[in-house]
């Protein structure tokens, strides 16, 4: 008797496009969502144009999700205009065992964690590339502000890291907020709640794109066969 032919596995971008599709059934019809950034948050935004008369908008954590979501017809509110949402959908450089992340590979972590706060959830969508045992081979963004980048760059010498400023055509990327971004290399964070607090404290600090104390609830995660679900709470 001949055996079923095998069922291909799905590539990085197949994963990125059901994870996206899957993240709609965390969304409830009303909702003014949280949306992060990133090509697989964009895979997400894509899925939601689908339902787009069936919510009330988005939050969104960046000018660049901010420019699709617009252009696909969602309704974008400001952060200020609202007190609380019920979930937040990002994705993640990489994402641990506990839900812990390290976030800001598109360099919008600083409105990432701000939109992640105000939200009562945070489902992470990912492929299977970015699960960890623990965080720290993927370079560790933090924005700073511009005056302050050497002496951060020193800060995290004396911890193991090398860190550099990051470069967009030939000079210093500025992100949304006017800002820089620096990224370590180098490091292992074994207490990602303890280094988050640490480091978020140092003068010029903006934001540490290790995301502990707003951890992901959910993590739908692409594998080669399919969406498995990760829950941490
Ligand atoms: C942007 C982010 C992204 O969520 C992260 O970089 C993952 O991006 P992608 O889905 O493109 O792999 O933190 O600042």
């Amino acid at each position: 008797m001949n055996s079923p032919p095998p069922v291909p596995a799905l590539s990085q971008e197949e994963q990125k496009v059901q994870v996206g599709r899957a993240a709609i059934a965390h969304v409830a019809k009303g909702d003014i969502v949280g949306v992060g950034t990133g090509s697989t948050v964009n895979k997400f935004i894509d899925a939601l144009a689908t339902i787009k008369d069936d919510i009330r908008g988005a939050v969104s954590s960046s000018v660049a999700s901010t420019e699709r979501l617009r252009a696909l017809g969602i309704p974008v509110f400001d952060s200020n205009e609202v007190e609380e949402l019920a979930v937040y959908i990002d994705g993640a450089d990489e994402i641990d065992g506990r839900g812990y992340m390290i976030k800001g590979g598109g360099a919008a972590l600083t409105r990432e964690k701000i939109v992640a706060a105000q939200s009562r959830r945070f489902i992470c969508i990912a492929d299977a590339s970015k699960r960890v045992n623990t965080l720290g081979a993927f370079p560790l963004p933090v924005e700073v502000i511009p005056m302050a980048a050497r002496r951060v760059i020193r800060q995290f010498a004396r911890l193991g890291g090398m860190a550099q400023v990051r470069e967009k055509d030939g000079a210093a990327l500025v992100t949304d907020n006017g800002q820089h971004i620096i990224d370590v290399t180098g490091l292992r964070i074994t207490d990602p709640l303890g280094f988050e607090s640490e480091v978020n404290q140092w003068p010029g600090v903006v934001t540490v794109g290790v995301f502990a104390h707003q951890r992901a609830n959910l993590c739908l995660l692409g594998t080669p066969s399919g969406v498995q679900t990760l829950r941490f709470d």
